[in-house]
Protein backbone atom coordinates (compact mmCIF):
# COMPACT_ATOMS: atom_id res chain seq x y z
CA UNK A 1 0.00 0.00 0.00
CA UNK A 2 1.53 3.46 -0.92
CA UNK A 3 1.13 6.74 0.71
CA UNK A 4 2.07 9.87 0.06
CA UNK A 5 2.44 13.26 2.31
CA UNK A 6 3.70 16.52 1.97
CA UNK A 7 6.58 17.90 4.73
CA UNK A 8 5.55 20.94 7.08
CA UNK A 9 7.35 23.54 8.15
CA UNK A 10 6.30 25.20 12.03
CA UNK A 11 5.68 29.12 12.20
CA UNK A 12 5.61 28.04 16.19
CA UNK A 13 8.38 25.75 16.25
CA UNK A 14 8.07 22.23 18.35
CA UNK A 15 11.54 22.09 20.42
CA UNK A 16 12.24 20.17 23.46
CA UNK A 17 10.00 16.69 24.64
CA UNK A 18 8.15 16.05 28.08
CA UNK A 19 8.47 12.02 27.21
CA UNK A 20 11.37 10.89 24.98
CA UNK A 21 10.18 7.35 25.29
CA UNK A 22 6.78 8.16 23.94
CA UNK A 23 8.13 11.08 21.49
CA UNK A 24 5.62 13.70 23.81
CA UNK A 25 6.16 17.38 23.31
CA UNK A 26 7.16 19.72 25.40
CA UNK A 27 4.76 22.73 24.07
CA UNK A 28 2.69 22.55 21.36
CA UNK A 29 3.34 23.72 17.80
CA UNK A 30 1.96 24.75 14.52
CA UNK A 31 3.04 24.45 11.17
CA UNK A 32 2.46 24.79 7.22
CA UNK A 33 2.15 21.65 4.99
CA UNK A 34 3.71 22.04 1.73
CA UNK A 35 2.51 21.22 -1.36
CA UNK A 36 6.33 20.96 -3.23
CA UNK A 37 8.22 18.81 -0.66
CA UNK A 38 6.68 15.11 -1.17
CA UNK A 39 7.38 12.06 0.51
CA UNK A 40 6.05 8.54 -1.64
CA UNK A 41 6.05 5.84 1.13
CA UNK A 42 5.18 1.91 0.16
CA UNK A 43 4.65 -0.52 2.98
CA UNK A 44 4.08 -4.51 1.80
CA UNK A 45 3.06 -6.59 5.07
CA UNK A 46 5.60 -10.10 5.18
CA UNK A 47 4.93 -13.06 7.08
CA UNK A 48 8.26 -14.27 5.35
CA UNK A 49 10.42 -11.36 6.62
CA UNK A 50 12.31 -12.13 10.06
CA UNK A 51 12.43 -8.13 10.52
CA UNK A 52 11.43 -4.97 9.01
CA UNK A 53 13.00 -3.58 6.24
CA UNK A 54 13.60 -0.11 5.16
CA UNK A 55 14.75 1.09 1.81
CA UNK A 56 15.58 5.00 1.87
CA UNK A 57 16.05 6.56 -1.34
CA UNK A 58 16.77 3.66 -2.65
CA UNK A 59 19.33 2.62 0.12
CA UNK A 60 18.89 0.24 2.64
CA UNK A 61 18.62 2.44 6.37
CA UNK A 62 18.18 1.67 9.88
CA UNK A 63 14.30 0.85 10.71
CA UNK A 64 13.85 1.06 14.46
CA UNK A 65 12.06 4.37 14.38
CA UNK A 66 9.94 2.87 11.57
CA UNK A 67 9.52 -0.48 13.58
CA UNK A 68 7.93 1.91 16.71
CA UNK A 69 5.38 3.25 14.07
CA UNK A 70 4.56 -0.24 12.80
CA UNK A 71 4.36 -2.05 15.95
CA UNK A 72 1.49 0.43 16.62
CA UNK A 73 -0.18 -0.46 13.71
CA UNK A 74 0.59 -4.01 14.26
CA UNK A 75 -1.01 -4.21 17.66
CA UNK A 76 -3.95 -2.22 16.98
CA UNK A 77 -5.08 -4.52 13.58
CA UNK A 78 -3.66 -7.88 15.57
CA UNK A 79 -0.92 -8.52 13.30
CA UNK A 80 2.15 -10.52 13.47
CA UNK A 81 4.00 -10.00 10.11
CA UNK A 82 6.82 -7.41 9.24
CA UNK A 83 7.21 -5.65 6.46
CA UNK A 84 9.01 -4.04 3.81
CA UNK A 85 8.99 -0.33 3.79
CA UNK A 86 10.04 1.93 0.57
CA UNK A 87 10.06 5.86 1.20
CA UNK A 88 11.58 8.26 -1.68
CA UNK A 89 11.87 12.11 -0.71
CA UNK A 90 11.28 14.21 -3.41
CA UNK A 91 13.85 16.64 -1.86
CA UNK A 92 16.88 16.53 0.02
CA UNK A 93 16.62 14.25 2.89
CA UNK A 94 18.21 15.20 6.28
CA UNK A 95 18.95 18.36 5.25
CA UNK A 96 16.64 20.60 7.63
CA UNK A 97 14.08 20.19 5.59
CA UNK A 98 12.05 18.13 7.34
CA UNK A 99 11.65 14.96 5.36
CA UNK A 100 10.81 13.28 9.15
CA UNK A 101 7.92 14.64 9.07
CA UNK A 102 6.12 13.45 5.57
CA UNK A 103 8.11 10.33 5.92
CA UNK A 104 6.62 9.24 9.42
CA UNK A 105 3.20 10.69 8.18
CA UNK A 106 3.42 8.85 4.86
CA UNK A 107 4.81 5.53 6.89
CA UNK A 108 1.44 6.00 9.37
CA UNK A 109 -0.64 6.30 6.42
CA UNK A 110 0.39 3.28 4.12
CA UNK A 111 0.56 0.77 7.77
CA UNK A 112 -2.89 1.52 8.17
CA UNK A 113 -3.87 1.18 5.24
CA UNK A 114 -1.69 -2.13 4.24
CA UNK A 115 -3.07 -3.34 7.75
CA UNK A 116 -6.27 -2.76 6.67
CA UNK A 117 -7.35 0.19 9.49
CA UNK A 118 -9.64 2.90 8.89
CA UNK A 119 -8.59 5.80 11.33
CA UNK A 120 -9.10 8.81 10.80
CA UNK A 121 -6.49 12.02 11.08
CA UNK A 122 -6.18 12.14 14.98
CA UNK A 123 -5.38 8.61 15.63
CA UNK A 124 -2.99 8.88 12.41
CA UNK A 125 -1.51 11.59 13.69
CA UNK A 126 -1.00 10.06 17.16
CA UNK A 127 0.71 7.01 15.30
CA UNK A 128 2.96 9.69 13.28
CA UNK A 129 3.97 11.20 16.65
CA UNK A 130 5.65 8.30 17.52
CA UNK A 131 7.94 8.37 13.90
CA UNK A 132 8.70 12.23 14.49
CA UNK A 133 7.08 15.04 16.45
CA UNK A 134 6.38 16.90 13.40
CA UNK A 135 5.12 13.98 11.47
CA UNK A 136 1.92 14.26 13.38
CA UNK A 137 1.55 17.47 11.92
CA UNK A 138 1.81 16.35 8.42
CA UNK A 139 -1.33 13.97 8.35
CA UNK A 140 -3.30 17.08 7.14
CA UNK A 141 -3.21 19.96 5.05
CA UNK A 142 -2.82 23.75 5.50
CA UNK A 143 -2.09 25.61 8.69
CA UNK A 144 -1.98 22.40 11.81
CA UNK A 145 -1.97 22.78 15.40
CA UNK A 146 -0.34 19.78 17.56
CA UNK A 147 -1.08 19.74 21.01
CA UNK A 148 1.28 19.12 23.51
CA UNK A 149 -1.50 17.51 25.62
CA UNK A 150 -1.69 16.65 29.47
CA UNK A 151 -1.86 12.72 30.07
CA UNK A 152 1.27 10.80 30.80
CA UNK A 153 0.50 8.28 28.27
CA UNK A 154 0.15 10.49 25.06
CA UNK A 155 -3.80 10.31 24.25
CA UNK A 156 -4.30 13.91 23.72
CA UNK A 157 -0.93 14.58 21.56
CA UNK A 158 -2.54 14.94 18.61
CA UNK A 159 -2.64 16.94 15.55
CA UNK A 160 -5.36 18.61 13.84
CA UNK A 161 -5.86 21.43 10.71
CA UNK A 162 -7.39 24.69 11.67
CA UNK A 163 -9.91 26.26 8.87
CA UNK A 164 -8.21 29.90 7.56
CA UNK A 165 -8.72 32.35 4.65
CA UNK A 166 -4.78 32.49 4.10
CA UNK A 167 -4.73 28.98 2.62
CA UNK A 168 -5.11 30.26 -1.51
CA UNK A 169 -2.91 33.13 -0.83
CA UNK A 170 0.45 32.20 0.72
CA UNK A 171 3.26 30.28 -0.80
CA UNK A 172 6.61 29.54 1.09
CA UNK A 173 9.64 30.02 -0.56
CA UNK A 174 12.93 27.78 0.48
CA UNK A 175 16.22 28.77 0.30
CA UNK A 176 18.69 26.36 0.27
CA UNK A 177 22.14 27.00 1.95
CA UNK A 178 24.89 24.96 1.55
CA UNK A 179 23.69 22.65 -1.69
CA UNK A 180 21.17 20.64 0.85
CA UNK A 181 24.32 19.02 2.95
CA UNK A 182 23.38 16.59 6.29
CA UNK A 183 22.56 18.33 9.15
CA UNK A 184 25.55 18.30 11.74
CA UNK A 185 22.94 17.74 14.74
CA UNK A 186 20.00 15.71 14.39
CA UNK A 187 17.12 17.58 16.01
CA UNK A 188 15.68 14.87 18.27
CA UNK A 189 19.25 14.64 19.79
CA UNK A 190 19.82 18.84 19.74
CA UNK A 191 16.45 19.64 21.50
CA UNK A 192 17.21 17.22 24.33
CA UNK A 193 20.77 18.93 24.65
CA UNK A 194 19.41 22.30 24.60
CA UNK A 195 16.58 21.79 26.96
CA UNK A 196 19.00 19.53 29.44
CA UNK A 197 21.68 22.65 29.16
CA UNK A 198 20.21 26.29 27.69
CA UNK A 199 19.64 28.80 30.41
CA UNK A 200 17.28 30.00 27.96
CA UNK A 201 14.78 27.26 27.52
CA UNK A 202 12.66 28.27 30.56
CA UNK A 203 11.86 31.16 28.79
CA UNK A 204 11.29 29.40 25.46
CA UNK A 205 8.71 27.09 27.04
CA UNK A 206 7.59 30.15 28.24
CA UNK A 207 6.92 31.64 25.11
CA UNK A 208 5.36 28.80 23.45
CA UNK A 209 2.08 29.12 24.16
CA UNK A 210 1.46 32.95 23.91
CA UNK A 211 2.69 32.70 20.43
CA UNK A 212 0.22 29.49 19.92
CA UNK A 213 -2.44 31.85 20.95
CA UNK A 214 -1.34 34.73 18.95
CA UNK A 215 -0.42 32.77 15.87
CA UNK A 216 -4.03 31.01 16.04
CA UNK A 217 -5.85 34.12 16.23
CA UNK A 218 -3.84 35.53 12.79
CA UNK A 219 -4.79 33.05 11.13
CA UNK A 220 -7.82 32.47 11.40
CA UNK A 221 -8.39 35.98 10.94
CA UNK A 222 -6.16 36.28 7.68
CA UNK A 223 -3.62 38.92 9.05
CA UNK A 224 -0.90 37.63 7.25
CA UNK A 225 1.38 40.45 8.51
CA UNK A 226 0.52 39.37 12.53
CA UNK A 227 1.60 35.55 11.56
CA UNK A 228 4.78 36.29 9.56
CA UNK A 229 5.81 38.79 12.20
CA UNK A 230 5.46 36.14 15.12
CA UNK A 231 6.44 32.96 13.04
CA UNK A 232 9.85 34.98 12.32
CA UNK A 233 10.22 36.24 15.83
CA UNK A 234 9.61 32.61 17.00
CA UNK A 235 11.97 30.68 14.90
CA UNK A 236 14.34 33.27 16.14
CA UNK A 237 14.31 32.64 19.60
CA UNK A 238 14.37 28.87 18.80
CA UNK A 239 17.75 29.30 17.68
CA UNK A 240 18.58 31.74 20.63
CA UNK A 241 17.99 28.80 23.08
CA UNK A 242 20.01 26.70 20.86
CA UNK A 243 22.80 29.02 20.61
CA UNK A 244 23.15 29.52 24.46
CA UNK A 245 22.84 25.43 25.00
CA UNK A 246 26.28 24.01 26.50
CA UNK A 247 27.99 23.50 23.77
CA UNK A 248 26.06 25.53 21.55
CA UNK A 249 24.27 24.49 18.53
CA UNK A 250 24.46 26.62 15.60
CA UNK A 251 22.43 25.46 12.86
CA UNK A 252 23.13 29.03 10.89
CA UNK A 253 25.94 29.79 8.03
CA UNK A 254 27.14 32.86 6.89
CA UNK A 255 24.98 32.66 3.94
CA UNK A 256 21.60 31.71 6.18
CA UNK A 257 22.08 35.30 7.71
CA UNK A 258 23.31 37.18 4.56
CA UNK A 259 19.23 35.73 3.45
CA UNK A 260 17.87 36.93 6.48
CA UNK A 261 19.25 40.56 5.99
CA UNK A 262 17.71 39.83 2.09
CA UNK A 263 14.30 39.17 3.98
CA UNK A 264 14.98 42.69 5.81
CA UNK A 265 15.32 44.26 2.58
CA UNK A 266 12.57 42.52 1.12
CA UNK A 267 10.26 43.69 3.31
CA UNK A 268 11.93 47.23 3.50
CA UNK A 269 10.67 47.22 -0.35
CA UNK A 270 7.17 46.37 0.53
CA UNK A 271 7.09 42.60 -0.45
CA UNK A 272 5.46 40.59 2.13
CA UNK A 273 8.38 38.43 3.88
CA UNK A 274 9.02 36.74 6.72
CA UNK A 275 11.06 34.55 7.67
CA UNK A 276 11.74 30.84 9.33
CA UNK A 277 14.43 28.71 9.90
CA UNK A 278 14.79 24.69 11.49
CA UNK A 279 17.42 22.25 12.51
CA UNK A 280 19.74 23.53 9.34
CA UNK A 281 21.06 26.37 7.41
CA UNK A 282 17.97 26.83 5.05
CA UNK A 283 16.05 30.10 4.93
CA UNK A 284 12.04 29.28 4.44
CA UNK A 285 10.34 32.30 3.82
CA UNK A 286 6.93 33.17 4.31
CA UNK A 287 5.30 35.40 1.58
CA UNK A 288 2.12 35.58 -0.82
CA UNK A 289 1.58 34.07 -4.46
CA UNK A 290 2.09 37.61 -5.62
CA UNK A 291 5.41 38.07 -4.02
CA UNK A 292 6.91 34.74 -4.19
CA UNK A 293 8.77 35.45 -7.44
CA UNK A 294 10.56 38.69 -5.80
CA UNK A 295 11.25 36.53 -2.80
CA UNK A 296 12.84 34.08 -4.63
CA UNK A 297 14.95 36.20 -6.87
CA UNK A 298 16.09 38.46 -3.99
CA UNK A 299 17.17 34.78 -2.06
CA UNK A 300 18.76 33.40 -5.14
CA UNK A 301 21.01 36.59 -4.91
CA UNK A 302 22.34 35.86 -1.84
CA UNK A 303 25.96 34.10 -2.07
CA UNK A 304 25.95 31.09 -0.60
CA UNK A 305 22.14 30.43 -1.55
CA UNK A 306 22.26 27.54 -3.76
CA UNK A 307 18.63 26.85 -4.38
CA UNK A 308 15.24 28.45 -4.54
CA UNK A 309 12.00 26.34 -4.32
CA UNK A 310 8.75 27.94 -4.73
CA UNK A 311 5.53 26.26 -2.73
CA UNK A 312 1.91 25.83 -2.40
CA UNK A 313 -0.17 24.97 0.42
CA UNK A 314 -0.19 21.35 0.75
CA UNK A 315 -2.97 18.59 1.18
CA UNK A 316 -3.95 15.90 3.92
CA UNK A 317 -1.66 12.10 4.11
CA UNK A 318 -3.12 10.17 1.60
CA UNK A 319 -2.93 6.59 0.32
CA UNK A 320 -1.83 6.79 -3.12
CA UNK A 321 -3.04 3.72 -5.03
O1 LIG B 1 9.97 16.20 14.42
P1 LIG B 1 11.43 16.36 14.65
O2 LIG B 1 11.95 15.46 15.72
O3 LIG B 1 12.20 16.22 13.35
O4 LIG B 1 11.70 17.86 15.15
C1 LIG B 1 11.39 19.01 14.39
C2 LIG B 1 12.10 20.19 14.93
C3 LIG B 1 12.02 21.47 14.13
O5 LIG B 1 11.97 21.20 12.74
C4 LIG B 1 13.28 22.29 14.40
C5 LIG B 1 10.81 22.33 14.53
C6 LIG B 1 9.47 21.87 14.06
O6 LIG B 1 8.50 22.13 14.78
O7 LIG B 1 9.34 21.30 12.97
Amino acid sequence: MKARACANIALVKYWGKRDAALNLPAAGSLSLTLAELVTETTVEFDRALPRDELLLDDKPAPADRVTTVLDLVRTAAQLTSRARVTSRNMFPTASGLASSASGFAALAVAAAGAAGLTLDGRQLSLIARRGSGSAARSIFGGFVHMHAGAHADGSDAFAHPIESPLVERIRMVIAIVGGGAPKAHGSRDAMTHVAATSPLYAAWLALVPKDLAAAETAIVNGDLQALGELAEANALAMHASAIAARPAIIYWQPATLAALAAVRELRARGHAAWATMDAGPHVKVLTTADDANAVAQGLIAVDGVTRTLISAVGGPATLVD
